[in-house]
């Protein structure tokens, strides 16, 4: 690995440093774990989605970016638009870490649409020389023409009721008022979520209190980029808690991002779930997601994720020189009080030539030359209560990333620990879930270097990282009267470099 020195990890975007990353760029867009239609790292690392939003006819979407390399360094805000949530453009950096009080980063947060303006806001990640993190909470806004201006100073300062782990504003608008949702720790190292109000955005800021969750005196040693939103007349909360030990098939990843569904009491800072916390993804990689501000969709969240988790390395592109992609955008939904993840349903754009099918019969992997497509789409349907094994980039006597339904314990495994590059093996190289209900569906999208399987028409949803090398390409498919059908993907997401 790679050593990053003090220096080259706080390293601050400059002009001068366009032709050094232009080459990064050059170098790893020949990589085969490139993708074709995710959002991912225009060089260096990504991690958290910010400042997802609908704002002068476009979907907006930044993330949490260090330029140089696969590490976690200093941090800027990277920008991309999209008309669809499909086809996305690279636009270009959108915040920079240049004030005393971000000095060690703008680190993630949320965006509000207001007349002609984005409000970007963001935590200033702020460090003192002996290396005391002080965290600001910190707002830009953004012309139509994309031009950034930061408010020199916090709209909130630090609360000494929580340690220097206080970040990740989400605004949103509710009973007249302004609101912040951010993450904290207490002096106890316990995770809470709690709540500033205003009248205006950019000032007037004031501490509400702590967000009392009925059930939870507090989530883990910290909650991460929080979210809240109103879907019909319920609310979904979500965060990504740290400190959580796993309990049988779930919470086996480094840290998760989980969700509750329930009533807000805004006048008595209450949220009470209609049922225990639960994890957004039980894939491998999915953390720090966060909703759009969006009146497009009615009744439905837009959410992404990251497809990463902190504290996880991925050797593979890191050498590379690059880290981290975002998952595709999904349309979440409450049906009976049960939250529903669905591929954003222009995700249909991404489907190209037809290249298998088999309706309602055994499958034979011929059609395809027995090779897994480096990016394509799948759908299962009816598998009834019939066994179903899908084994992608396999090579002979390896099962490659393996799919397996087992109808006598209604187990659904995903396993990656048969592919040669591995990466968190101390995590566990598989996944379960029992189907309670069985199979009925499957939606599977590969794009060279994930795989995201939305299970029950967007009951479970589970991401993964894999890096299959190019000796692993062979495709393994068993299952009786069964319907599959296979379209390549389109390149949707332009993979140039702007900065
Ligand atoms: C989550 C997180 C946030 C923080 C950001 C820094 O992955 O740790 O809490 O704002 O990443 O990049």
């Amino acid at each position: 690995m790679e050593h990053w020195t003090k220096d080259e990890k706080n390293q601050v975007l400059k002009k001068s440093d366009e032709e050094r990353l232009n080459k990064l760029h050059d170098e790893i867009a020949q990589s085969i774990w490139r993708a074709q239609y995710h959002i991912q790292a225009v060089t260096g690392l990504l991690n958290d989605p910010n400042g997802f939003c609908w704002f002068k006819k476009q979907w907006h979407l930044f993330y949490q970016w260090f330029p140089f390399g696969a590490v976690h360094g200093t941090k800027h805000w990277y920008h991309t638009v999209s008309h669809d949530l499909i086809h996305w453009q690279n636009l270009g950096m959108a915040l920079e870490p240049d004030l005393v009080f971000d000095n060690a980063g703008c680190f993630s947060g949320s965006a509000f649409p207001k007349d002609d303006y984005l409000y970007l806001l963001y935590t200033g990640n702020h460090k003192e020389n002996d290396g005391h993190r002080i965290p600001y909470q910190m707002i830009a806004a953004m012309n139509a023409k994309g031009y950034v201006t930061k408010l020199k100073h916090p709209i909130i300062e630090p609360n000494e009721a929580y340690t220097e782990h206080q970040r990740d504003p989400k605004i949103f608008y509710e009973n007249g008022s302004y609101w912040m949702l951010i993450g904290a720790q207490d002096h106890q190292q316990h995770g809470h979520l709690i709540l500033y109000k205003s009248r205006q955005i950019a000032i007037g800021w004031e501490f509400a209190g702590e967000l009392k969750v009925k059930g939870y005196p507090y989530f883990g040693t910290m909650a991460e980029c929080p979210d809240i939103e109103k879907i019909g007349d319920q609310w979904l909360l979500l965060f990504s808690p740290q400190g959580y030990a796993a309990k049988g098939d779930e919470f086996r990843n480094a840290y998760q991002n989980v969700y509750l569904i329930g009533d807000l009491d805004l006048n008595a800072l209450t949220f009470v779930p209609n049922g225990p916390y639960q994890e957004l993804d039980r894939g491998f990689d999915f953390y720090a997601a966060q909703c759009a501000s969006q009146y497009i969709y009615k009744n439905t969240a837009v959410m992404v994720g990251w497809l990463g988790c902190g504290d996880c390395t991925y050797p593979a592109t890191d050498e590379e020189g690059w880290s981290g992609m975002l998952s595709l955008p999904r349309e979440l939904t409450i049906e009976d009080g049960k939250l529903r993840q669905n591929p954003i349903r222009t995700s249909e754009q991404i489907k190209g030539e037809k290249i298998f099918e088999a309706l309602h019969g055994s499958i034979m992997t011929d059609t395809m030359h027995g090779r897994t497509p480096a990016a394509c789409v799948m759908h299962v349907d009816d598998p009834d209560d019939n066994a179903f094994e899908l084994g992608l980039y396999s090579q002979t006597l390896k099962k490659g990333f393996s799919i397996v339904y087992e109808p006598n314990h209604k187990y659904f495994t995903i396993d990656r620990g048969d592919l040669e590059n591995q990466c968190n093996t101390m995590y566990g190289t598989d996944r379960r879930i029992k189907l309670e209900n069985g199979l009925k569906s499957l939606e599977i999208f590969v794009d060279h270097s994930t795989v995201e399987i939305f299970i029950n028409h967007g009951e479970y949803v589970m991401s993964s990282r894999i890096f299959p090398k190019p000796s692993e390409h062979l495709i393994r498919m068993r299952g009786k009267d069964i319907s599959l059908i296979v379209w390549k993907a389109n390149s949707t997401v332009a993979d140039d470099f702007k900065i």
